[in-house]
């Protein structure tokens, strides 16, 4: 069954004027939106955390594409393709870890070629202007967060479906629909799941340096009505031992061809307690997700972040005066640790390159 009950929130939307983002740097205790007009604004908004999430960032990169056609389209439009190959660029500079925000740009690259043969060379003579590339362009961009949405309904589905029983499970960072275009990878399936009945309670990691466990899960869950307990990062393993806890259940920002799976930074911890406590360990994302041009994991850029987000909490220094602090943003779970790998062209349990190319073919 579809849960599409209180999918209400929305971490992107494109309105006439430009592009609109609901910060998520200071939910839950303020709502407020940003909106952003040129693409270099997006970039800054992906890059500052404004926008997270995987697909939330690929998603808002396409419609950064869009308000770039724009502005380079009324400069000149003669040359608007050719020009707007550098803010491309920009965009794909704002993270590097997650493989969405590569496949949005590519994925609105290749539709201008294809609308615009030629390009990026001017697709005019010089001089000459051809038509507003901007409505093309923004229903692909609309097409990408249609898209989105469908195949995290679909994953919530697949993913409950894998569920037996009914218990507590655990999840990671925020994969709901302020992560995504809407409805959630992991959290969507916790969504659908708890909607059938086989979830009992969910325990969310804090997830530090940023808190996204606590300030958006937590806020997703509790709107939603599903039963949310949070939890430090480090007592995961505590809980498990304790028994009780069915499933871990997290998403991804990139899965190599193998099924090594990148994810928010504490995900791998969780991965082996998983498996040494017996408590299955599901990764949730859609194919824009999967990158088959990787072989393994160790081939995956691991962000890393400013040591400041971990010497500080709310812009308040807490760490003792000189210690240095290291801030990678992702780990990599080894394909073997991951029980189930559940995507909107179907579910791979016990990941290898071949059953993930079986399913990229579809
Ligand atoms: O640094 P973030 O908040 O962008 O990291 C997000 C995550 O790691 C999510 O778990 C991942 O993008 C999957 S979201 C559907």
């Amino acid at each position: 069954m579809t849960e599409t009950r209180h999918d209400s929130i929305r971490a992107v939307e494109w309105t006439g004027q430009g592009l609109s983002l609901l910060d998520q740097r200071i939910l839950p205790l303020r709502h407020e939106q940003v909106l952003l007009e040129d693409a270099a604004g997006v970039a800054a908004a992906i890059r500052d955390m404004v926008v997270r999430g995987a697909p939330a960032i690929g998603v808002t990169a396409a419609y950064g594409v869009v308000l770039a056609a724009r502005a380079r389209y009324a400069r000149s439009p003669a040359t608007w393709a050719q020009d707007i190959e550098q803010d491309l660029q920009l965009l794909a500079a704002s993270r590097p870890t997650a493989v969405n925000l590569f496949w949005a740009l590519e994925r609105m690259r290749t539709h201008i070629h294809t609308l615009y043969p030629g390009s990026p060379a001017p697709s005019t003579k010089q001089g000459e202007g051809g038509a507003d590339p901007t409505p093309a362009l923004l229903a692909e961009a609309r097409k990408i967060h249609e898209e989105d949405i469908a195949a995290n309904r679909h994953m919530g589905e697949l993913g409950a479906a894998c569920i037996e029983g009914r218990g507590r499970v655990i999840t990671h960072c925020n994969t709901g629909s302020l992560a995504t275009g809407g409805y959630g990878t992991a959290l969507g399936v916790i969504r659908s799941a708890y909607a059938a009945g086989k979830i009992e309670r969910v325990f969310a990691d804090e997830t530090r340096p940023w808190l996204q466990g606590a300030r958006l899960t937590a806020w997703e869950l509790v709107q939603d009505q599903i039963p949310v307990t949070l939890m430090a990062d480090g007592a995961a393993a505590h809980l498990m031992r304790q028994g009780g806890v069915t499933w871990a259940i997290v998403g991804s920002d990139r899965i190599a061809a193998n099924g090594d799976v990148a994810n928010k930074i504490g995900t791998y911890n969780l991965a082996v307690a998983a498996r040494y406590h017996g408590v299955k360990f599901m990764v949730v994302a859609p194919t824009s997700t999967v990158d088959m041009k990787i072989k393994s994991g160790a081939e995956i850029h691991i962000e890393n972040r400013s040591p400041d987000e971990v010497l500080s909490l709310n812009g308040q220094r807490v760490a003792a005066p000189g210690a240095e602090a290291w801030n990678p943003s992702f780990d990599v779970t080894p394909a073997a640790l991951v029980d189930v790998i559940v995507t909107e062209k179907g579910v791979v349990h016990a990941p290898t390159p071949e059953k993930m190319a079986a399913m990229m073919r579809g």
